[in-house]
């Protein structure tokens, strides 16, 4: 019965995606009314950063962690962190490399997901680090032969690299272009990365596996404001977040959080939920990320909570294709991260993620940072291709080319980081 009823979800499933048809017509946006930030529900209009901080911002924060996310029940794990291995002389001597386990704890096990930081050498005092997670695993960031392959669930690659969902040493080092570690480490920053699935396999398995696992008993699965996948995700970088205060090597107040894509929709969530992290990018995280919901510009919310059922929270679901009940839309997800800066990158080829959409979510948030008088994006017309606004407290570019993570976006990311940095 359970695998009928499983083929006829899938069946479903498979139908509405291979239905839905994208618009990418801008004169097919529909007219809507965005959520107001500066007013509270009760109507009282917020004029200072006291209110915005005591009285309005708790507001937002709340409805999307309960109809967009999901709340992470934190008060039922307990983090651990072990040292599995470093080297002091680790890239021909040019970086410190250490390989951690962090392992969460709740009432129904243990589950770990490995940690993988690099920081340049000869430096003096703490470093500033870059924080984000991995498609494939951390040894496919950079071909050092050192890097602790994955030994959780990772997507099949179309090359076959990865293929059986089991990694091994055929990947090492395949998405290197993604991560540029020695120009960020000549750059005077650390790079820490982990591998989302292993914090929780990106498939939809009911909420048992991954991190979900040890708060759930068996046949319990998430309330339906409780987390979904983007959730536990971004609870996985609080964890990181949590050992760089134990680090005196790395300098907690000086973290960035990156994600690319749905990894972005993860750094924008845990940046908005936990303020230690001081600098928050998103590169093309588009729908559930950046891009403004009520456009219905390429991905809408519900072919994405059709196709990715287990990244939201339940109730998400309610606002499938009816997008102008959301209490919240997500220039309010950016604004939560205010006053600390955020940057925001789009690609040209990558209409799926609605480039407008993700700035226009970037211009509305200044409203707030200007109530702390900070510099933002001051008009509602994009930049030029390749012509990065990078001078403010809300950062953006679109570039040329297709939906990835670049070199070039890396370049922006780091002058942006350090204007705010090195230079405050
Ligand atoms: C799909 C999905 C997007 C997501 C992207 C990614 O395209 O629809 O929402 O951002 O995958 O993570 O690469």
């Amino acid at each position: 019965m359970r695998i009928l009823l499983s083929l006829i979800f899938c069946l479903i499933n498979f139908q509405l995606s291979a239905q839905f048809i994208p618009n990418y017509d801008e004169n097919q946006v529909p007219d809507f009314v965005l959520p107001q930030l500066l007013k509270t529900e009760n109507g009282k209009q917020v004029t200072t950063r006291e209110q915005w901080e005591t009285l309005r911002r708790p507001e937002i924060l709340a409805a999307f962690e309960s109809q967009v996310y999901g709340r992470v029940p934190a008060d039922e794990l307990s983090v651990q962190f072990s040292l599995l291995e470093s080297s002091r002389i680790a890239l021909n001597g040019k970086a410190i490399r250490k390989q951690l386990a962090i392992t969460f704890t709740g009432k129904s096990g243990t589950h770990a997901a490995n940690l993988l930081v690099y920081l340049p050498k000869n430096t003096t005092g703490p470093v500033p680090v870059f924080l984000g997670y991995n498609f494939y695993g951390n040894h496919t960031i950079f071909p050092d032969e050192r890097i602790l392959v994955s030994e959780s669930w990772v997507m099949n690659n179309p090359n076959n690299l990865i293929f059986n969902n089991k990694a091994d040493e055929k990947s090492r080092g395949w998405r290197a272009g993604r991560w540029p570690l020695l120009l960020i480490l000549e750059r005077g920053y650390g790079l820490a990365v982990m591998y989302y699935g292993d914090v929780d396999p990106d498939f939809d398995d009911g909420f048992t596996n991954g991190i979900h696992g040890v708060v759930y008993e068996e046949g319990q699965k998430p309330a339906k404001d409780e987390w979904g996948s983007i959730s536990a995700w971004a609870y996985g970088l609080s964890a990181a977040m949590d050992y760089f205060g134990i680090d005196p090597e790395i300098d907690q107040d000086r973290v960035a959080v990156l994600g690319h894509s749905r990894l972005g929709k993860t750094s924008l969530w845990a940046g908005a939920r936990d303020d230690r992290f001081a600098l928050v990018i998103s590169n093309e995280s588009g729908c559930g990320g950046a891009a403004l919901s009520r456009r219905k510009f390429g991905e809408t919310v519900e072919r994405i909570n059709t196709v990715f059922p287990h990244w939201f929270c339940d109730n998400f679901n309610q606002y499938n294709q009816n997008e102008n009940s959301l209490p919240v839309d997500q220039h309010q997800l950016i604004a939560l991260v205010a006053p600390r800066p955020v940057y925001i990158a789009s690609a040209a080829g990558d209409e799926w993620s609605d480039p407008r959409g993700e700035f226009l979510s970037g211009y509305y948030a200044g409203d707030v940072y200007k109530l702390y008088g900070l510099k933002v994006l001051t008009r509602d017309q994009m930049p030029e291709l390749n012509e990065p606004e990078k001078t403010g407290h809300v950062g953006y570019h679109i570039r040329s080319g297709d939906h990835d993570l670049t070199y070039y976006d890396w370049e922006q990311f780091l002058d942006f980081a350090d204007l705010h940095f090195k230079q405050e």
